[in-house]
């Protein structure tokens, strides 16, 4: 292997040779670009000018190395591709021993020696796993979040990895979705912000610090609107709702800086994605000016045929291309036609420089021309996976990321059942996820390592080590096996309390992994009913990657909190919330039914012309069920209370380019010390179109001692209140409005405003 300096010789060498044909190609180079940076510009320029169009081609492919894959691996040849310069770019291959030898081939055997890019699903953590991205929505921290972000991408760089197929910010309304667990929810003002917020944790201020590496925004786009909730299935949605509620959360990961994007697997208005020029080009790059590249969703450029737009691979890599698409992931069509589609005049040659154009500045951009072997650093690695930093922040993030959703008094107790004591003589612990470390890191755990889990069974040890704990597991995640029912409710009968860890394993959401009916899988229902039965006092501790209907035990189950999967550090997290030492402050960013036949249900939605009417037939609504969710966006208890009093605006009248403040004051009446996330939302009462019944437009998260009031005020002007208009001009239009202060999007204080 060549040291960097070596390295550096080699390029410095290549580089005063190709500087000679400089003048004379840029002349008839027709590339453009975008980076203001000369130095890099004069580099690439040389660089495309000496490479073949197989070798262009190589740049705009990427290959899964084959660790860790979510299709058909097409090739298992990648080596010989890579010795010949027609693969550019690896996914899955990590660790620094794994990835230095691959770097070495590109950079010492290919001709022209171009140093890889090494991706990888780094979703919610490289090796320390954080909460899946839904749960840490819930913080509504965007410090955590960023920070998330971060040291994920720190750990992971420091294996090898320099771009991550995150974040994922698709708007999903349908929790039978798998993939709802990868999303930050139904809001695209929340959904935006956190977005930004993961851009700038991967990416940090200077890409050439080998602690950041490149981000992905994906998937492109409204992929969380698939029909029916089945993944990679149809989607159609009118360009005002496109641009409204599913657009936004992508720009803003954009306006962060996010250097690349990933198209999506779904179609739209009869285009799959990544043969959309809309998208692509006319949305990417005309209107939002992007001047990183686009890789593909994995084979999603051959998936173009079976969507039926396409004849065939030649023509499917033709349509992408054009479209706008730089990367080919996995799928080997740019490869293997590129060069024929330029020999027929059905590509341009400038159009294809300008890709690798784009693909190269990134390589360049984080360093790799000056040191390939950057990011592959053997001691660096080894200080930092797993390091404090990363397992104390993972803690943190899995507390911040808890909703409590129910809590009361079991039976005549004169209190609410949780927080526990920790005198509490003996607990059952039960459920297929009390002492469970695999799924607790839930969807896309990539690289984390299960024997670093913390299980709530330990968890409980470590908080309350003087608590007698007898654990059952009773039932599985599947099938109706009720043979461990005895076992649990004999441990139930020997206990005081019972906890019962209960929800889906790591494989029911994610990636296909949609599903119909969102209760409780296999017989843990049955369970839980059971043990309910014995009357002891039970909590409800409910971990899965989507909302679940879990409506049985919100009636009777007396204390209920969503634990999400929250990664490495989960059973820690949830027994200091169970036991006291952390109060739970999360809030839902996702409105969980009360049964699939209402899906789609979100708190953003329209009034309709016939809203709801008790005492009216023909009002819209169900005969079989209300129109009510089991809990809304935006909810989320605390083991302390919250009043809300005195909501206050600075005027009622609101200028076009002025602005007011809204006001309310939030008192702790508990005896806790607690946070509450207090949200702001309008309504924007008569519109050139309909107006949701709400839209959440800001948040502040405080903290407050018992007895503790604190005023929190909002600044309203007319730029939150914009919209697409009947016209589609995104502006404001004068009116009446409504705005409220509350504790989530169903409870709160109301005030009117007038924009003039
Ligand atoms: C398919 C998934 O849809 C995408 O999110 C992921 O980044 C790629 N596979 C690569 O693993």
């Amino acid at each position: 292997m060549k040291n960097s300096a070596q390295y550096k010789i080699k390029w410095a060498n290549l580089f005063v040779l190709l500087i000679i044909s400089l003048i004379a190609f840029s002349a008839c180079n027709q590339t453009t670009s975008t980076s203001g940076d000369s130095e890099m510009d004069a580099f690439i320029d040389s660089l495309i000018n000496q490479m073949t169009v197989e070798e262009k081609a190589g740049q705009l492919t990427l290959y899964t190395s084959g660790w860790d894959v979510t299709g058909p691996v097409l090739r298992d040849d990648y080596m010989d591709e890579l010795r010949a310069g027609r693969a550019g770019n690896l996914f899955n291959a990590h660790t620094v021993d794994y990835a230095t030898n691959l770097q070495r081939i590109a950079v010492e055997e290919t001709r022209l020696g171009i140093p890889l890019l090494f991706g990888l699903d780094v979703i919610h953590g490289y090796k320390t796993t954080f909460p899946i991205p839904l749960a840490e929505a819930s913080s509504w921290d965007m410090d955590i979040i960023e920070k998330s972000a971060h040291l994920a991408a720190k750990e992971a760089a420091s294996a090898g990895i320099n771009w991550t197929y995150n974040p994922m910010v698709d708007i999903a309304r349908d929790p039978r979705w798998g993939r709802i667990a990868e999303g930050n929810g139904e809001d695209p003002y929340l959904g935006s912000l956190i977005g930004a917020a993961k851009v700038r944790g991967i990416q940090g201020m200077d890409l050439s610090d080998p602690t950041t590496i490149l981000a992905c925004v994906k998937h492109f786009a409204a992929y969380g609107a698939a029909q029916a909730g089945r993944d990679y299935h149809t989607v159609d949605m009118s360009d005002r709702e496109l641009r409204q509620n599913y657009l936004p959360p992508y720009k803003a990961a954009l306006d962060a800086g996010a250097a690349t994007v990933m198209t999506s697997f779904n179609e739209l208005d009869g285009v799959p994605a990544s043969g959309s020029h809309y998208l692509m080009t006319e949305i990417l790059r005309n209107e939002w000016g992007f001047d990183g590249f686009v890789v593909t969703d994995y084979t999603s450029i051959n998936e173009m045929v079976p969507h039926g737009v396409v004849a065939d691979l030649k023509e499917a890599a033709e349509l992408a291309f054009n479209a706008g698409v730089q990367m080919d992931m996995q799928g080997g069509v740019y490869s293997q036609y590129l060069p024929e589609l330029l020999e027929e005049g059905k590509i341009k040659e400038s159009t294809l420089n300008e890709y690798v154009r784009q693909v190269l500045e990134m390589k360049y951009k984080l360093g790799l021309f000056d040191d390939p072997y950057r990011y592959l650093n053997k001691s660096r690695e080894q200080e930092t996976l797993y390091s404090q930093e990363l397992m104390d922040h993972a803690l943190l993030a899995a507390k911040e990321s808890i909703v409590l959703l129910k809590n009361e008094p079991a039976g005549n107790a004169a209190s609410n059942l949780l927080p526990l004591s920790k005198s509490t003589r003996s607990v059952a612990l039960i459920g297929p996820l009390a002492d469970n470390q695999k799924d607790m890191l839930g969807t896309w755990h990539v690289a984390g390592d299960e024997t670093k889990v913390v299980t709530l069974l330990e968890g409980i040890r470590q908080t309350a080590p003087d608590v007698r704990i007898n654990y059952a597991r009773g039932a599985g995640f599947n099938g109706n096996d009720q043979s461990g029912f005895a076992e649990a409710l004999a441990a139930a009968r020997r206990s005081d309390v019972v906890i019962m860890a209960i929800g889906e394993d790591y494989t029911q959401s994610g990636e296909a992994a949609s599903r119909s009916e969102i209760g409780l899988p296999g017989p843990q229902q049955e369970l839980i009913e059971a043990i309910h039965a014995l009357g002891k006092p039970v909590v409800a501790v409910v971990m899965a990657g989507r909302p679940l209907t879990i409506n049985w035990i919100d009636e009777n189950i007396p204390a209920v909190m969503n634990a999400w999967h929250l990664g490495t550090m989960s059973g820690k997290a949830i027994a200091e919330t169970l036991f006291g030492d952390h109060n739970p402050g999360g809030k839902l960013t996702i409105t969980f039914p009360k049964s699939v036949g209402q899906i789609p249900i979100y708190y953003n939605m329209k009034n309709t012309g016939r809203p709801f009417d008790a005492n009216n037939k023909y009002t819209s609504k169900y005969l079989d069920v209300s129109n009510e969710p089991l809990y809304p966006f935006g909810y989320g208890l605390s083991y302390t209370n919250f009043e809300y009093s005195n909501l206050q605006l600075s005027s009622n009248e609101l200028t076009m380019d002025g602005s007011i403040t809204v006001s309310a004051t939030i008192k702790n009446t508990g005896k806790y010390t607690g946070k509450e996330v207090v949200q702001l939302y309008i309504r924007d009462l008569v519109g050139s179109v309909t107006r949701p019944v709400k839209e959440l437009k800001g948040y502040e998260k405080i903290s407050l001692n018992p007895g503790e009031s604190r005023q929190v005020t909002f600044t309203i002007s007319a730029k939150d209140l914009e919209f697409y208009t009947r016209d589609m001009s995104y502006k404001a239009e004068p009116g009446d409005f409504k705005v409220f202060i509350g504790t989530s999007s169903a409870e709160h204080l109301e005030g009117d405003f007038t924009l003039k």
